[in-house]
């Protein structure tokens, strides 16, 4: 077992909870802080079955300057800070933009305004690659230029780069690595922990997994009459362990002294952009479960085509996805299964 420790915001949310698993399979130890608002604490217990260790949890609004505070002051030992707390889906953005401009910006200045005092070494943050909205040349670099977002989610994001950036450079005494995540998909190989979205899933594969389970009737094609080989659009769907581990990578490099700039920004995609029909067919050939599907007309705001260069973060992090797109449907299957099982869902 390492020293430091590690805080994770939003460690009972999706992507959290996996990396948490990491973390903890690394060696570190971790505390989660998580309103619930978006997840339960079930999850906890997941991350106990898989790694055998129960990661310390409070319950709390990172919204709230002085819970964060009195968590520091519990856990001297922090060193590095996961930040995952935060609202994510871009319609609810559209309609409560207040919302989602005070959780996602005021978590983030409240942590980034504890972490000098409180001897924190960095953070990483959780970008995503709607910063690059309809992107001009595909695959997108870190260097591809950022488009103007469409949706206060997204805003959210660009500005939160920007946030850390003004910080960073004012001379503060700590470092950041934010990744843009393209598409996280799949659940944790063993089934105990994977994706569970509020009400009807407004994202492609619970919504699909839902219709696989007949939980919902019909899964909907958003538009094939997009520029793509077939129609769909194209997205580049990344496992959400292989995601998990870039952020113990990057943790490490913060905690060791070995990020190459103050600031580090890495794509985290697999490289291969996949269309929403080509994602259904994957599903059925992994599964032999029949999706039943009908195209209807484009969602608004969504992105004709994009998936990344993941080639920086292959080389500098040393890191790549592992997983095919079959094995993390599969996965995805294997979760929604277990969710049945429990009389969840
Ligand atoms: C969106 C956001 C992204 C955010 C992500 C996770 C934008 C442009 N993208 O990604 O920033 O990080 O959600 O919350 O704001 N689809 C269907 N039927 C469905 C659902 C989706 O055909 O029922 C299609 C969509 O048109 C899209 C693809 O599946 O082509 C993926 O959609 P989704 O899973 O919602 O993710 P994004 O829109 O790519």
């Amino acid at each position: 077992m390492k020293t430091e420790r590690i805080l994770v915001t939003g460690g009972t949310g999706y992507i959290g909870s996996h990396t948490v698993v990491e973390l903890q399979q690394a060696g570190y130890r971790v505390v989660i802080i998580d309103d619930l608002s978006n997840s339960s604490a079930d999850v906890i217990d997941g991350i106990e079955r898989i790694t055998g260790s129960r990661p310390d949890f409070v319950e709390g609004d990172c919204t709230d300057i002085d819970t964060l505070k009195r968590l520091f002051a519990d856990y001297p030992d922090i060193k590095g800070i996961i930040n995952f707390a935060a609202s994510k889906a871009v319609g609810e953005s559209m309609q409560r933009p207040i919302l989602y401009y005070r959780n996602n910006l005021n978590t983030l200045l409240n942590l980034l305004d504890l972490m000098g005092p409180n001897g924190v070494k960095g953070i990483v943050f959780s970008s995503s690659c709607t910063v690059y909205g309809e992107p001009d040349v595909n695959p997108v670099t870190e260097k591809s230029p950022i488009k103007k977002a469409t949706s206060p989610y997204g805003n959210t994001k660009q500005i939160s780069e920007e946030i850390i950036t003004d910080v960073i450079n004012a001379g503060a005494p700590f470092k950041s690595v934010i990744l843009r995540y393209f598409n996280p998909v799949g659940a944790h190989p063993s089934a105990e922990i994977g994706e569970l979205p509020n009400g009807v899933p407004q994202n492609l594969v619970p919504y699909l997994t839902q219709t696989a389970m007949g939980i919902r009737k019909e899964l909907s094609v958003f538009g094939n009459d997009y520029h793509t080989p077939d129609g769909s659009c194209i997205r580049d769907y990344i496992n959400v362990v292989d995601l998990a581990k870039a952020h113990v990578i990057a943790v490490e490099r913060m905690l060791t002294d070995k990020t190459e700039a103050p600031i580090e920004i890495f794509n985290l995609g697999t490289g291969h952009g996949v269309s929403v029909l080509e994602l259904i067919d994957t599903f059925t050939k992994a599964t032999g479960v029949e999706v039943p599907h009908k195209i209807v007309g484009r969602r608004a705001g969504d992105i004709e085509k994009v998936w990344a260069d993941p080639t920086y973060a292959n080389e500098v992090l040393g890191w790549k996805a592992e997983t095919s797109l079959a094995d993390t449907l599969r996965s995805a299957w294997d979760w929604q299964c277990r969710l049945r099982d429990r009389g969840i869902m």
